[in-house]
C-alpha cells in the first residue's frame, strides 16, 4: 500500500490544528476498513488537560461516520519528523483494530515509516 496520499492529507489537515498554547501542530488521517479517509487535527484548550490529540479526533471522525475498524492512520507534524502517537492515542488506535493489524504511518526525511500498532503498544489493555 502506498501511504503517500494518506500522509499528504494528514499534512493538509495539520494546517487546521488549534494549537495556540503549544504551537505544536499535528494532523492525522484514518484509513477506515471501508476504504474511506477521515482527517483530524489537535484541538487545544486553555484548560490544558482538555486538549485532544489529532489521532483521537481523526478516529472520532471515522466512528461518527460509521466506521467500525481501521486499517491505517497517518500522522504528520511540521514540528517533528517521525511523530509517533502518545500513549493514550496508542490505546485508542488499538481499540479499532479490525482483522488486520492497524498500521501507523509517520513522515520521515525521505518518505514514510510504517509501524504495527502492536509494536507501539504491546500487551494493550483489553476487556
Ligand atoms: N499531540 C498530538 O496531537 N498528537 C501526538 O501524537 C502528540 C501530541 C498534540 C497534543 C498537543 O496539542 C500538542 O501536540 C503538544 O503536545
Amino acid at each position: 500500500m502506498d501511504y503517500n496520499g494518506l500522509l499528504k492529507q494528514a499534512q493538509d489537515v495539520s494546517k487546521n490544528a488549534y494549537a495556540k498554547y503549544s504551537d505544536f501542530l499535528v494532523g492525522a488521517c484514518v484509513l477506515g476498513s471501508s476504504g474511506k479517509i477521515y482527517p483530524g487535527c489537535n484541538v487545544e484548550n486553555a484548560s490544558y488537560g482538555l486538549t485532544v490529540c489529532a489521532e483521537r479526533n481523526a478516529i472520532a471522525n471515522a466512528v461518527a461516520n460509521g466506521e467500525k475498524s481501521i486499517l491505517a492512520l497517518a500522522i504528520y507534524s511540521p514540528n517533528m519528523k517521525d511523530c509517533t502517537p502518545c500513549g493514550a492515542c496508542r490505546q485508542v488506535i488499538s481499540e479499532f483494530q479490525g482483522e488486520k493489524e492497524v498500521e501507523v504511518i509517520t513522515q520521515t526525511q525521505d518518505g514514510y515509516k510504517i509501524y504495527k500498532i502492536s509494536e507501539l503498544l504491546p500487551n494493550k489493555f483489553k476487556l
